[in-house]
């Protein structure tokens, strides 16, 4: 059965991983960027190999301090295009695929859905072809906890009916049936996991929610900023209760306390706020920037 499970991602992109010579993950955005990081420190084994399109809220400053290691190679290029990503798995001897490539900002899929789609349903699709061509041993795809919709009161558990609310979510849940036909069809190996929202260092600054507020920040204006910013959004889930009793049993704990982790955020936003280019513009609350410009879509 593929493992659908409640799982915590930190933000940046996307990585595959290869054994020596390489391992391949898809990472430079905010989530893959810390995975990758710790993999590349803890498996000098693994050549982990982060492919990653380096859109407009992808910064390699997240990825300084593995840049010159052997075991480490980012490769700049985009999951929607089927030739390159083939060639990919014919030059790469790639073992796992952790697939976190995406486009993620909930208020620009409601002015952008179809390159939501294009690049969150298509570009799986066209990476999860090529893997089990390849023959991968595991393909996890991060999904999110956003294809629940929200509740205020009822729990989700991996069995919990999909039910997305936006575009962005939508275009998740998707790719997820995508990925999990990969699974029906052939029993290719998939994992799905669906992560709830994380905070901290790396992302880019429209996801933390409107640190411009915050730019001489405290805390007391980043919360108010919260309240104000969802607002505009057309649609917005109130919660997401996830059901953690399954990862609590395994022993997991959270390592940093909320009140120390915000502080610790806010602290690095303050140094590193301009780690991307025009960081501003993601302090709008409906960002219009050029990176999403219309695709062709095929
Ligand atoms: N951040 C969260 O709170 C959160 C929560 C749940 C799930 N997730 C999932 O985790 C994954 C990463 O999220 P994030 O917040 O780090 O996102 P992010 O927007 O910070 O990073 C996404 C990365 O994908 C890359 N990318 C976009 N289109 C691409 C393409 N066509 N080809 C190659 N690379 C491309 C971007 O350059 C960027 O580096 C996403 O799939 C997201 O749905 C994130």
């Amino acid at each position: 059965q593929p493992f659908l499970a409640p799982a915590l991602f930190f933000p940046p992109p996307a990585a595959f991983l290869s054994r020596s010579p390489a391992g391949t993950y898809r990472g430079t955005g905010s989530a893959a960027s810390h995975v990758v990081v710790s993999l590349v420190r803890n498996y000098p084994n693994y050549l982990i190999i982060n492919l990653d399109k380096l859109d407009y809220c992808a910064s390699l400053k997240n990825l300084e301090t593995v840049s010159e290691k052997e075991n480490y190679k980012f490769i700049q290029g985009d999951i929607c295009e089927p030739h390159f990503i083939k060639q990919l798995f014919e030059t790469e001897k790639i073992d796992i695929v952790l697939h976190f490539a995406a486009q993620t900002h909930v208020d620009l899929s409601f002015w952008h859905a179809l390159e939501f789609t294009y690049v969150n349903v298509y570009g799986t699709n066209v990476l999860v072809a090529a893997a089990h061509e390849a023959n991968v041993e595991k393909f996890v795809y991060v999904s999110t906890d956003e294809v629940y919709g929200g509740s205020t009161d009822q729990e989700f558990d991996e069995s919990s009916p999909k039910c997305p609310t936006n575009p962005y979510a939508s275009s998740k849940a998707a790719a997820e049936c995508f990925v999990q036909s990969y699974w029906e069809r052939y029993q290719f190996p998939v994992v799905i996991t669906r992560s709830s929202n994380v905070y901290g260092p790396h992302q880019y600054p429209e996801k933390v929610n409107n640190l411009s507020s915050v730019y001489p920040i405290n805390e007391r204006s980043l919360i108010v900023f919260l309240v104000c910013f969802i607002f505009h959004r057309p649609t917005n889930d109130l919660r997401y209760p996830m059901n953690s009793e399954k990862m609590h049993s395994l022993g997991w704990r959270p390592k940093v306390p909320w009140k120390e982790g915000i502080k610790k955020t806010i602290e690095w936003y303050k140094e590193n706020f301009h780690n991307w280019k025009n960081a501003e513009k993601a302090l709008e609350p409906f960002p219009v920037t050029e990176p999403f410009a219309q695709l062709n879509v095929p």
